[in-house]
């Protein structure tokens, strides 16, 4: 049996994904003890010139991905729509899917879930959030008896990454976010990063994993970093303190809560360390107490790697399932 896989964007993530599907092939191949095939790429603009053979399938038409059978779906497209409509497809279609895409999962992953249960395929969302460093795994099965008190998280490198300028080497905010467009760690509309919306839907899928609840999301604190001045930073410098921009996901009452927002971080915080584009999670649990999970929060090849991960761990869940009932 060959493993049919269909990448839906070639963007950042998508091409990191055929990239290391190649350059890992015999590898993975021998951990699954199958051939992969990559049967079709879905982009939005067929007369873009990509880096691939002339023998893929290259298409713009979602019903051409799956007028073949098709295993398993890696998502790596922008925004809500059409990617949630292509994965509902996907998941009627018996693919198991792979996600990248946190806006979509924040808004839909609560019925994604569900209707992959009915369809008895699976979902990986592990690249939504913190990139490649798995938090997702970590908090799903390894924390399983542990109650989770609460988590809190950095969970945008680029606005990690211009604190950190602003606070090592005095820049403005505006200095400070040139410098990270020059990078290529923010778009050239930032407003995603800086003003928090790409951090809130990453704690809208963290605490949907933790407590199978999502707050009402008009209840969430939502601050940015626009408002963080250099003085700010100066105070906090004299103080012994860093401004991070935390998001906060907690059980209260019963229910989930969360902030996403700048705070002002001792030198014993679990998070005060984490400088630069890296990504952390410190999670408060009853029995572990305090654990912290850090590492990169974005790019092409840590992406690609939790997608890839993620393949590989279904695949093999399955192949034991099989197994089970043989
Ligand atoms: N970049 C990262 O480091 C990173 C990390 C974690 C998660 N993510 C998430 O991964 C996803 C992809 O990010 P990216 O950085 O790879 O984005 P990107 O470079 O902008 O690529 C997006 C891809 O999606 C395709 N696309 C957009 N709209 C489409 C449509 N309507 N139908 C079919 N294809 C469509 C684009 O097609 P064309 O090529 O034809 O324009 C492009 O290939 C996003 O949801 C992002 O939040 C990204």
């Amino acid at each position: 049996m060959t493993i049919k896989v269909a990448i839906l964007g070639f963007g950042t993530v998508g091409e990191g994904v055929w990239e290391t599907l190649h350059t890992h092939h015999e590898y993975i191949q021998k951990k699954l003890s199958t051939p992969i095939e990559i049967t079709s790429i879905l982009v939005k603009d067929s007369n873009k010139k990509r880096n691939l053979p002339d023998s893929v399938q290259v298409t713009t038409d979602i019903e051409e991905v799956f007028q073949q059978p098709v295993d398993v779906v890696l998502e790596a497209i922008v925004g809500k729509q059409p990617a949630y409509q292509y994965v509902t497809r996907a998941i009627e279609h018996g693919a198991h899917v792979i996600t990248a895409n946190k806006e979509m999962f924040a808004h839909y992953g609560p019925h994604l879930l569900e209707l992959a249960k009915e369809h008895n395929v699976w979902i990986g969302y592990e690249a939504t959030t913190a990139g490649g460093t798995p938090v997702i795994r970590t908090i799903d099965q390894m924390l399983q008896v542990n109650q989770i008190k609460s988590i809190q998280g950095i969970v945008n490198g680029t606005s990690n990454y211009i604190l950190t300028q602003m606070t090592k080497h005095q820049n403005s905010f505006e200095d400070a976010l040139l410098a990270a467009q020059q990078k290529g760690y923010a778009e050239a509309d930032p407003s995603n990063d800086v003003d928090g919306y790409d951090a809130f839907y990453k704690a809208m899928i963290l605490s949907q994993l933790a407590y199978q609840d999502q707050p009402n999301w008009d209840e969430v604190y939502l601050e940015g970093i626009r408002t963080i001045s250099s003085q700010d930073i100066d105070k906090a410098t004299i103080q012994g303190q860093k401004w991070k921009h935390v998001a906060t996901i907690e059980l209260r009452h019963g229910a989930p809560r969360a902030s996403i927002q700048p705070m002002q971080l001792n030198e014993d915080h679990p998070l005060y360390n984490i400088d630069g584009v890296e990504n952390a999670l410190s999670i408060q649990t009853d029995l572990l107490g305090s654990i912290t999970l850090s590492g990169p929060g974005a790019g092409k090849l840590p992406t690609a790697s939790a997608m890839i991960e993620d393949l590989l761990y279904v695949f093999q869940k399955e192949r034991q399932q099989e197994a089970q009932y043989v």
